[in-house]
C-alpha cells in the first residue's frame, strides 16, 4: 500500500452541515471523513484526514506529508484565496496535489475566483458538493498508482 493520502481541510469546515447549508449542504465533516475512509479502503489506499482553523497547522501537515504522505487532497477554504504560505508549503511537497471546493467558487463572489493553491494543484474540483472529496480520492488513486 502507498503512503497515506493527506486530506486537509481549512477554516470553518468544522462547521460543515451547520454553516450556510444552502451552499455547503447538510453533511458534516465527520460524514465526509467516514465516506473517504470507506472509499479509501475500497481503493486500497489509506488516508489521514485533518481540519484546522489555523493556517500554520495546515502548513505543518503539508510538511509532514513530505515524508509521510503519497499525495495531498486539500480544501483550503478561505485560505485558498489568500495564502501564499500554503502555496509555498505545497510547492515543497513532491507528490500530487488535488484541490477541492464543495461549492462552485466560480459562481460566487469575485474574490473566490482566484486560488493560490491552483498554481500548484494537478486538478481542481469545485461545485460537486461533498462528493468532490470522493472524486478527488478516485483521481488520487490513479496518480499515486503511477
Ligand atoms: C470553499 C469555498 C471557499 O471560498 C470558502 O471560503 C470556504 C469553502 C468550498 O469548499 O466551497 O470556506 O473552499
Amino acid at each position: 500500500m502507498p503512503k497515506p493520502v493527506f486530506i486537509l481541510n481549512g477554516p470553518n469546515l468544522n462547521l460543515l452541515g451547520l454553516r450556510q447549508p444552502e451552499i455547503y449542504g447538510r453533511e458534516t465533516l465527520e460524514d465526509v471523513a467516514d465516506a473517504c475512509s470507506a472509499l479509501a479502503e475500497e481503493l486500497g489506499l489509506s488516508i489521514r484526514f485533518h481540519q484546522s482553523n489555523h493556517e500554520g497547522a495546515l502548513v505543518d501537515w503539508i510538511h509532514q506529508a513530505r515524508n509521510e504522505g503519497s499525495g495531498i487532497i486539500i480544501n483550503p477554504a478561505a485560505y485558498t484565496h489568500t495564502s501564499v504560505a500554503i502555496l509555498d508549503a505545497l510547492n515543497a511537497f513532491e507528490g500530487p496535489v488535488l484541490e477541492v471546493h464543495i461549492s462552485n467558487v466560480h459562481r460566487r463572489e469575485a474574490f473566490r475566483h482566484h486560488s493560490y493553491v491552483s498554481l500548484r494543484a494537478e486538478g481542481v474540483i469545485a461545485g460537486f458538493g461533498t462528493e468532490g472529496y470522493q472524486l478527488a480520492l478516485r483521481r488520487m488513486k490513479t496518480l499515486v498508482g503511477k
